[in-house]
This record gives C-alpha cells, structure tokens and sequence, in this order.
C-alpha cells in the first residue's frame, strides 16, 4: 500500500508535534458533544490525538483503530498508560457492533482514501442513535505564502499530484458537506482551522514554530516523491524561502483546513 507520508520513524514524530500544534484550534463548537462515554477515533495512526482525546473525556471508553501495524505498535508504547483500546482495522470495515459509539472523530484520514463513502458507511453503522462525528481534514489548494515562495509552491503541486496519483485527495476538506449528505447526519459545523502565520503573531518562537510545522509536512513527501520518481525543487531550496518568513513582519501562511462536526438523528 502506498501512503503518501510513509510511516517511518520521523514521520511518526511529526504526526505527534502536529497533534500538539493544532489542538488549540480543534475544539470550538464541541460543547454540543456533551460527555460522550464511547469514542471512537479512525485512522489514529501514533495515538497523538487519542492521548488528547482521553485527557478532555476521562471517563469515557477511548478506541483508535488505524490499518497500519507499525502506527499501532508506536501508538501502543505512547498510550500505555492511558486506557486505550488500539485495533488494527480498516475504516471500511470496522470490527464493531451496530450502534457501539457516542462519537467518532477522524483527523487527516479521508485524505488518504480514494473513496470516503465507505468509511461513512461504516461510521453511520457503528453510531449511536444521537451520536456525533467529527472530521478534521485538508484543503490543499488554499495554501497561499506572501512573499512569494515559488519553490515552495512548486513542491506544494508535486506533493498534491503524487498524493491523487495514490488515490488519496487533497482536496477532501471542502468536499465534506457533500459527502455526508449520503448518511442521515445534521451538520452542526462547518468551519476553517489552520496554524496560519499572519501579522500580528510577533512572538519569534511561534512564528518559528508555524514555519516548522509547514516544512515538516512538505518534507514528509520527500520519501514518496523520491520513490516515485517525481521531479520537484531540492528541498533546500524549499527551505530556504520559507525560513525567511519567520523574520519577514509583512509574511502570511494563510490555509483553510476544515473542520464538520454532525449528528446522527435520534
Ligand atoms: C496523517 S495520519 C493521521 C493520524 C492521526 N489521525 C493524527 O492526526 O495524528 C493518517 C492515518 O490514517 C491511517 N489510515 C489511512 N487510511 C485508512 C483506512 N482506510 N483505514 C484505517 N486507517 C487508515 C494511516 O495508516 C495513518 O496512520
């Protein structure tokens, strides 16, 4: 199987620094949720979020699936403490009884499948009468870099090209209404969240830190791209113009992620 960002050592490492990064910019509107005292979340890869998850619903049976078993056997070894189930299941078709879940959570997984009806599918079987869902997925082409970062932008395209020629699709964020339309789900959200860089963030660390989460996740292309054989700018080069906006006061990183949380009717 082929998977864009590959599941080596210093991938693994990313997912768990952009888990931390994002969950600021994660929980707005959750409220309705209530106390949920079944989760569920597809695609858990390390166990970064499911580790947020446990500490935000103490109470509640916490349980990440994810296809990959060398995602699972890290997830296993950073949740060990923390009352985790982990199952190796595919989103299409998961090992659970009709009707088990108070809420479902995926982050940054349809992106990587070639059909998301399925796994749908299989989320509106699995929830309860009443349950919540929640995706948190990409919008790629809102990527938008001032001043001009060319080389970056051009990498940007080749990432994008290589993650549709293995089936995923980088375009799934804005996709979401339309896919649920299929389940019975009201939508309570549909909303924008992004570690963007805009003006008046002034502080060097933070801006240091939004710089290094972008080219962490361009370069978790690099293996894919290479094994591929995809021509795109040498990574340096990609570097260099993005760490120039740190110090740059006039620099935007400005993304629209989405994020769609909805119901299961009663
Ligand atoms: C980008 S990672 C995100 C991991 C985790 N959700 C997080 O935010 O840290 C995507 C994960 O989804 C998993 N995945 C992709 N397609 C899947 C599928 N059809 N069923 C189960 N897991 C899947 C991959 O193995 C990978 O671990």
């Amino acid at each position: 199987m082929s998977y864009l960002h590959t599941y080596a050592e210093g991938e693994q490492a990313r997912l768990q620094r952009q888990a931390e990064l994002i969950q600021p910019l994660l929980y707005e509107g959750w409220e309705a949720i209530g106390e949920p005292s079944s989760i569920l979340e597809i695609g858990c890869g390390v166990g970064s979020q499911l580790q947020f998850l446990r500490r935000r619903y103490p109470r509640a049976r916490v349980v990440g699936v994810d296809r990959s078993p060398q995602q699972l056997a890290t997830a296993r070894q950073r949740t060990v403490q923390d009352q985790i189930e982990l199952v190796e299941a595919q989103g299409e078709n998961l090992p659970f009884e009709d009707g088990t879940f108070d809420f479902v959570c995926l982050y940054w997984v349809l992106e990587h499948v070639p059909d998301a009806q399925p796994i749908l599918q299989e989320i509106e079987r699995v929830l309860k009468p009443g349950g919540w869902v929640c995706f948190s997925e990409v919008h790629n082409p809102s990527l938008y870099l001032y001043p001009d970062c060319d080389r970056a932008l051009e990498f940007w395209q080749a990432y994008n090209q290589l993650q549709k020629d293995l089936g995923g699709n980088p375009e799934v964020g804005v996709q979401l209404p339309f896919l649920v339309t299929r389940q019975s789900w009201r939508i309570r959200h549909f909303r924008t969240f992004s570690p963007n860089l805009h003006g008046d963030i002034v502080d060097r660390h933070r801006r240091q830190e939004i710089v290094q989460f972008w080219l962490d996740l361009l370069a978790s292309s690099l293996d894919q791209l290479e094994a591929n054989g995809r021509a795109h700018p040498p990574f340096a080069e990609v570097e260099a113009q993005m760490r120039r906006l740190v110090d740059e006061p006039t620099a935007v990183i400005d993304y629209q992620a989405r994020q769609l949380l909805a119901q299961k009717p009663c």
